[in-house]
């Protein structure tokens, strides 16, 4: 399966099975705002925009914000959760791999998640500095997977790995080294923490999120196989939590690489 049918197969259904939600979604966007020193004129962009969990808030407090998606379904998603496009908000289906705006478009680029989707991350990163405005705001951020839902997620795989598995489709995240290459470029960065919260989630959800094929580990199986694997998963549960309904609790963070030339 593309990528981009995958985010569309998985988009009515991304926000639920993450752990980024609306409230947390809002404080961060408020500690973005007030670290880059956001003034009504501050315009924002977003490549990989996804279903616009990061960015919503900044659009309803009427920032100006464009973002780039491959999925038209992860797109759609995002005008859903705002009741259509509003004027402060430019949605693009088109691969980022290529930013098509002029030299110093935007006063702040942030990527959630989507460096590793790019066709060539370095080339990427030398088009954000291309559409970036002088002293504009680099944002690498990611809010990875909780470890306590990495851990059920890996009982999972060893589960799976019994079966025929094709490639499923990829969505760890490789190993870039966006500090080094933007460290020679003279820019200084800032780690920040703009978030840290605790996710929640009965086993019997956990287990229904990849019931619904919401990650890309669970594309690698045809349906009768993968119903198994599922099958597998409750019983492997049940003797290991004592109860589907255990509640499984995670520390999450939303952490932040700030990169600015000095
Ligand atoms: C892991 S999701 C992250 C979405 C969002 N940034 C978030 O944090 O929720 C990756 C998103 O990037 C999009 N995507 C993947 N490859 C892309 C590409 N080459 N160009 C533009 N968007 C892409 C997918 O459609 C998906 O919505």
């Amino acid at each position: 399966m593309k990528k981009s049918n995958y985010y569309d197969n998985i988009a009515p259904i991304y926000d639920q099975t993450r752990w980024l939600s609306e409230t947390v979604a809002e404080e961060v966007a408020d500690f973005i705002i007030k670290l880059v020193c956001a003034t009504p004129e501050t315009s924002f962009l977003e490549p990989g925009i996804g279903t616009g969990l990061n960015i919503i808030p900044l659009v309803k407090w009427g920032y100006s914000v464009t973002g780039i998606g491959i999925s038209a379904e992860m797109l759609n998603q995002c005008r859903q959760k705002l009741n259509g496009t509003p004027k402060n908000l430019r949605l693009i289906q088109a691969d980022a791999s290529q930013l098509a705006f002029p030299d110093n478009s935007f006063d702040v680029v942030l990527t959630v998640h989507v460096l590793h989707t790019v066709a060539d991350w370095k080339v990427f990163l030398d088009d954000i500095e291309r559409v970036l405005k002088p002293e504009g705001w680099y944002l690498n951020c990611q809010w990875i997977t909780p470890p306590a839902r990495r851990e059920f997620e890996g009982y999972f795989r060893k589960i799976l790995s019994k079966y025929e598995v094709s490639k499923p489709i990829s969505t760890a995240i490789q190993k870039i080294d966006v500090e080094g290459y933007l460290h020679q470029k003279g820019y200084r960065s800032n780690y920040l923490v703009a978030k840290e919260w605790t996710v929640n989630n009965t086993v019997e959800e956990l287990i229904s999120f990849f019931q619904s094929r919401a990650y890309g580990l669970c594309w690698g199986l045809a349906d009768d196989q993968y119903h198994l694997a599922i099958n597998d998963l409750k019983e492997f549960c049940l003797n290991h939590y004592g109860s589907l309904d255990k509640i499984i609790s995670s520390p999450a963070k939303f952490e932040i690489w700030a990169y600015r030339i000095v």
